[in-house]
């Protein structure tokens, strides 16, 4: 008999003991996983080189992929790292929310240099999620967090999708529901005055743009690379068969709108009614419930490119590329 484990134990619902919970853990150096309006973190005290070590141990990450460091606010991003004028605007618009600007570390930042992974940057966000929020001030110090998942991986947008990939290795997992964007944070670089997209995600290239009234570059390749934006990520167990108008007989379908791979074994759709922003809170849970050995792959219909499209489909993208 095979058991699957999935190690449940250690969720909590997010309430004001367990986040104060949450918080002493993390002083005393120990992972949790939380919620953020994005995806789950998988956060560690952001100034503790051993707690941030934890981190890329228990997801298998690789040493060259920096984290996402996660403050409280504009003021306490001010302490870690210096601002252009641009990233100052930015932040000011889209703070709290799904956006993270790429910034110079401040000598002074007292941040594990293990989480800029040998740049002299730092990825910082506010995050708005209201659990994630008290966390930072149960803490009481900057918070490094990835997605909570193993690395190649889909990432988590429910607290039991955590627990059947990292529950072992967490300490605890603050169960805060699913979470409302369910893509991860757009990340942003300003280089000489121009912003430049190296993740599209939750905040449009459209809302960036209506800001910096100009174009965004993309991710150059050059000293401009986000290290994590590797070609296979989001990767399910199953192949993925983009912009697919049919499926055959024992593949699983994921559809968009009026548009459902015909003859599909099983449909998820992302929206019925065509709405990106419903599309991108299911993404991910709709390709893990397709994830299954009763099916041969998975065949996905082409989804539109615009606003929160643009994040979906570089996921897809990625989780086809294996
Ligand atoms: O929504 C999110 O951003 C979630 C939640 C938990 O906040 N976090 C997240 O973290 O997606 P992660 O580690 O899965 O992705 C962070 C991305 C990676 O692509 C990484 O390479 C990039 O940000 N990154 C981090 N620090 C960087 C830096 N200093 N320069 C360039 N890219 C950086
Ligand atoms: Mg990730």
């Amino acid at each position: 008999m095979i058991l699957t484990m999935t190690d449940s134990g250690n969720i909590k619902p997010a309430q004001p003991d367990t986040i104060l919970q949450a918080g002493r853990t993390l002083q005393g150096g120990g992972l949790v996983a939380f919620p953020t309006e994005t995806v789950y973190g998988l956060g560690a005290d952001a100034t503790n080189d051993r707690a941030v070590a934890a981190i890329f141990a228990a997801k298998q990450r690789l040493r060259f992929n920096p984290l996402i460091v996660h403050v409280l606010d504009l003021n306490a991003a001010l302490q870690l790292v210096e601002f252009d004028p641009l990233s100052q605007r930015l932040a000011a618009q889209f703070w709290p929310g799904p956006f993270t600007l790429i910034l110079k570390r401040r000598a002074t930042c007292g941040i594990s240099l293990l989480v800029s992974a040998g740049l002299d940057t730092l990825a910082i966000r506010v995050p708005a999620h209201p659990v994630a929020q008290a966390l930072l001030r149960a803490a009481l110090c900057p918070i490094a967090a990835p997605s909570a998942n193993v690395s190649g991986k889909i990432s988590p947008t429910t607290a039991q999708h955590v627990a059947e990939e990292l529950g072992g290795k967490v300490a605890l997992i603050l169960d805060g529901g699913s979470c409302a964007v369910g893509v991860e944070s757009t990340v942003v670089q300003v280089s000489e005055g121009r912003a430049h997209l190296l993740r599209p995600g939750g905040i449009t290239r459209e809302q960036i743009e209506a800001i910096t009234g100009a174009a965004m570059l993309a991710d150059t390749g050059g000293p401009l690379r986000s290290p994590g934006q590797l070609e296979s990520h989001y990767a399910p167990r199953l192949s993925l068969r983009l912009n697919a108008l049919s499926a055959g007989q024992r593949e699983a379908g994921l559809g968009f709108g009026a548009s459902v791979p015909i003859g599909a074994a099983k449909i998820c759709n992302l929206s019925v009614s065509g709405d990106l922003t419903e599309a991108a809170a299911n993404l991910f849970a709709m390709l893990r419930a397709l994830d299954k050995p009763e099916f041969t792959g998975i065949a996905v219909v082409s989804i539109p490119s615009h606003g929160l499209g643009e994040a979906i489909n570089d996921r897809l993208a990625r989780a086809a590329n294996r």
